[in-house]
């Protein structure tokens, strides 16, 4: 063999038998496979050789070539082993029963005046229903007397799925599919979480949480709407709650209304979380349209019922003096580990 391939060989074999890390392996291949490598110095200077000598030569570089290629590649192999084994052995010192460094967490604001509702619609008799955040056109809209094109709709601008189904826009969306479940009489809640393709300020957020209501049964009226609102809230706000009625329109209830309380944060003086009203919209609330109640599968000349959308994430922010709906959505935990509950 040439001597200067031996030479090379040798060389090659002592600084590979010292790497004793991935990065001191990757170094080697370099220094002698690499672009300005040794052995592709050698290969590159073969144009300079003439006669038999030179396919001689040839082969015997490409011949180191290989080798040094598998050497390298099988010795990274074992350190790679090795290192794992180490990190291995290294986990298993941990000590599983030394304290945790990380602090206990807490509930979501949302998540305990969720609770709380449910508590108390629980104990007057009320159904705690779950419903999927992606629904279809039809219970978003459609059965609730919301027919395509109608101007209703474009209050609620909503996210939608390549398939046609989209983000629910309101926890109404569950009302069709709940009385067909149930029949009546019945007693529902179903809060969830919901979505608008809204711009963002202190009182409108993209995603946000509602609790839906309904009582179906013989000779329900607005007397039992008001009855049960202004028990629950003054229940959640530990003292009686001002609340004022206002007509309002929803395609799904007739009559309807608009249950507003006044802002516990200003005390009804006017601040931005009110836009300066000193009035918070809370709950629109109404007695379930005949049409809703019969694609409901029930017959509205035997029954009447009320529906009312709970804004939920309104009245977390009431309940604990929450000025800005973003900090919900943000997970500042300056905002949110205030809730140690
Ligand atoms: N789903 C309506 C919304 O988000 C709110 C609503 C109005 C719910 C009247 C009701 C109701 O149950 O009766 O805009």
């Amino acid at each position: 063999m040439n001597e200067k391939i031996e030479q090379l060989k040798a060389r090659f074999n002592e600084q590979l038998a010292a790497a004793e890390d991935s990065g001191a392996v990757e170094k080697l291949r370099v220094a002698f496979l690499g672009k300005k490598g040794e052995i592709t110095d050698l290969l590159k200077g073969l144009k300079d050789v003439s006669g038999p000598e030179k396919k001689e030569m040839g082969q015997e570089i490409n011949r180191l070539k290989s080798y040094a290629d598998e050497a390298l590649t099988q010795k990274a192999a074992e350190i790679k082993e090795k290192e794992l084994a180490a990190r291995v052995e290294a986990a298993e010192s941990y000590d599983i029963t030394l304290p945790s460094a990380v602090e206990e967490g807490s509930y979501h604001p949302i998540t305990l005046v969720q609770r709380e509702v449910e508590q108390i619609f629980a104990s007057m008799g009320f159904t705690i229903e779950d419903y999927s955040e992606i629904v279809d056109d039809y219970h978003c809209f459609e059965a609730l007397n919301i027919p395509k094109h109608h101007p209703a709709r474009d209050m609620q601008d909503t996210y939608y799925l390549d398939n046609g189904q989209l983000l629910k826009t309101h926890t109404s969306a569950a009302q069709n599919a709940i009385m067909r479940k149930y029949g009546a009489p019945l007693r529902a809640i179903f809060p969830g979480r919901c979505f608008r393709n809204e711009s963002t300020d202190a009182c409108h957020e993209n995603t946000f949480f509602q609790m839906e209501g309904i009582m179906i049964d013989k000779n329900i009226s607005i007397s039992n709407l008001i009855y049960f609102m202004k028990t629950m809230l003054s229940e959640v706000f530990k003292q009686d709650v001002k609340v004022r009625l206002r007509p309002g329109f929803f395609p799904f209830v007739e009559p309807g209304f608009e249950l507003d309380i006044s802002c516990l944060i200003c005390g009804g003086e006017g601040c931005p979380t009110c836009k300066n009203s000193g009035w918070l919209e809370l709950c629109p609330c109404g007695m379930i349209h005949p049409n809703v109640l019969r694609d409901g599968g029930i017959d509205s000349n035997e029954y009447t019922g009320f529906a009312f959308g709970l804004g939920l994430t309104r009245l977390a922010m009431m309940k604990y003096g929450i000025k800005d709906i973003r900090d919900l959505n943000s997970g500042s935990l300056k905002t949110l580990a205030q809730f140690k509950y």
